[in-house]
């Protein structure tokens, strides 16, 4: 685009209409005058305002035909908006929905499941929606820069690519944000370099953080006084960390006490060993809510399959009460479950293979040993899993799901293969955003 019509536009506030809400929960509006000076058809987004609200907000950004706006004032509100509670909602990116009642947002949340419901000949039970508190988010990502020895650790803002510091976030659990408080309080003293950028992913086990530094392509001495690093970490309750250099990865766990408690099952704690970095649901509620609804859909079955399994969140718990065959293209996701398996001795067999179920799914031959799958793709859904699956005899699927785009296109095809869902448990890991988890039952007709 013409940078001075830019300019001309970016300077002002503009009165909008919202005439409804994007894919992600953000408001679309719509103005003539945009559109004449700009001479092209632009979508105009405006993040936090609700369909009908008539607004003044200013243009921060344009990304790939799509104008975003900050909002200035709102000038008619919908009746369901309330007084945001945080000073950094729409700024720092973590949250979309801060703006408005929570009844609102869980309808919201459950629209595209109920409208598919609808759509379908036999209908599915949706079980009550279960909700993750505030401060429950055990794992976070943090971006970190330092610029002629200023440094700053926070996330990237929603619009412009920079960090916003934070002191308080209502979504993080309050053992990690107090990592994260100190880190941005001292860990500039143990950086050696002068400027550099690098990531920090924290994840809450049972006895403390688990922090890996993502330090691209330098080494951990060339960015660290490393003995004073480790001596400051450990005395800020991490209990092991890693340093990644592109592809490898150097760990030093300060004692052996890295596992994850995933819950008492029949009396017996369990735990997980999750890798560097690895993979841990969202929220322990919420985590504790898909073990019980996996296990409660395979009830009776002596051999189940966990496809994407991760690390053990589910066949840990799955292998107190059943053979067990995990798969996951993760090695060492894969090692923890190993470690996991064996740390809670079970009277059942487990089988654990690695492999790619994006390109080379479970075949019909194996799935037939089972009696049911349980599988929990990444975002992309398992569409060629999905194909294997309707080939086998298996009657029951339990499919977890972080996306509903992907479930749905998965669930249509399981649909036409003979199954119905019995029942749909959302879970919502991720409250004041539009993501939902759930936890879907279908079984054959
Ligand atoms: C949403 S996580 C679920 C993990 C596990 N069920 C848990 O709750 O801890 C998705 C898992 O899919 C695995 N994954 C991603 N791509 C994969 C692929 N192409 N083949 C097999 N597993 C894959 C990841 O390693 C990750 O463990």
């Amino acid at each position: 685009m013409n940078t001075n019509k830019y300019d001309e536009i970016i300077k002002k506030n503009y009165r909008l209409k919202i005439t409804h809400l994007n894919d992600k929960g953000y408001g679309v509006a719509s103005n003539l005058l945009i559109n004449k000076i700009i001479k092209k058809k632009i979508v105009l987004i405006v993040p936090g305002t609700l369909a009908g609200e008539i607004i003044l907000a200013k243009p921060i950004k344009i990304i790939n035909e799509k104008m975003f706006f900050r909002i200035s004032k709102v000038l008619t509100s919908d009746q369901n908006r309330k007084k945001q509670d945080c000073k950094k909602f729409l700024i720092c990116g973590g949250c979309d929905f801060r703006h408005i009642n929570e009844l609102w947002l869980q309808n919201y949340k459950l629209m595209d499941l109920n409208d598919f419901n609808k759509k379908l000949k036999i209908k599915f039970q949706v079980l009550p929606i279960f909700q993750s508190n505030n401060y429950s988010r055990q794992r976070a990502s943090f971006a970190c820069e330092i610029k002629n020895g200023v440094f700053k650790v926070g996330f990237i803002s929603m619009f412009k690519n920079q960090i916003v510091e934070l002191n308080e976030c209502k979504t993080l659990n309050r053992s990690l944000l107090k990592i994260f408080q100190s880190f941005k309080s001292k860990l500039s003293n143990f950086i050696i370099k002068k400027n550099f950028k690098f990531k920090i992913q924290i994840n809450l086990l049972q006895k403390g953080g688990d922090v890996l530094f993502d330090l691209h392509s330098f080494s951990t001495e060339e960015v660290f006084y490393i003995d004073e690093l480790l001596n400051f970490l450990i005395s800020i309750n991490v209990i092991r960390v890693s340093f990644k250099q592109n592809n490898h990865l150097s760990i030093f766990p300060f004692n052996n006490e890295h596992k994850h408690d995933l819950g008492k099952l029949n009396g017996i704690q369990l735990y997980s060993f999750p890798q560097p970095g690895g993979f841990l649901q969202a929220t322990k509620s919420g985590e504790r809510n898909i073990i019980k609804y996996v296990l409660s859909a395979v009830k009776g079955s002596t051999k189940v399959i966990d496809l994407f399994c991760g690390s053990g969140t589910i066949s840990i718990p799955l292998n107190q009460i059943t053979k067990t065959i995990c798969v996951d293209s993760n090695k060492a996701a894969l090692e923890g479950l190993n470690k996991g398996l064996k740390f809670n001795t079970s009277k059942h067999k487990y089988e654990i293979i690695h492999q790619d179920l994006l390109k080379k799914p479970i075949e019909k031959k194996l799935l037939n040993e089972v009696d049911s799958i349980v599988l929990n793709p990444p975002f992309k859904g398992a569409k060629n899993q999905i194909n294997e699956i309707v080939k086998s005899d298996v009657n029951i699927v339990v499919y977890v799901s972080c996306n509903f785009k992907t479930f749905e296109r998965d669930a249509k095809v399981l649909l036409s293969n003979d199954f119905m869902i019995a029942w749909v448990k959302p879970i919502d890991q991720f409250p004041y955003t539009n993501h939902l988890e759930i936890v879907a039952k279908f079984v054959k007709i």
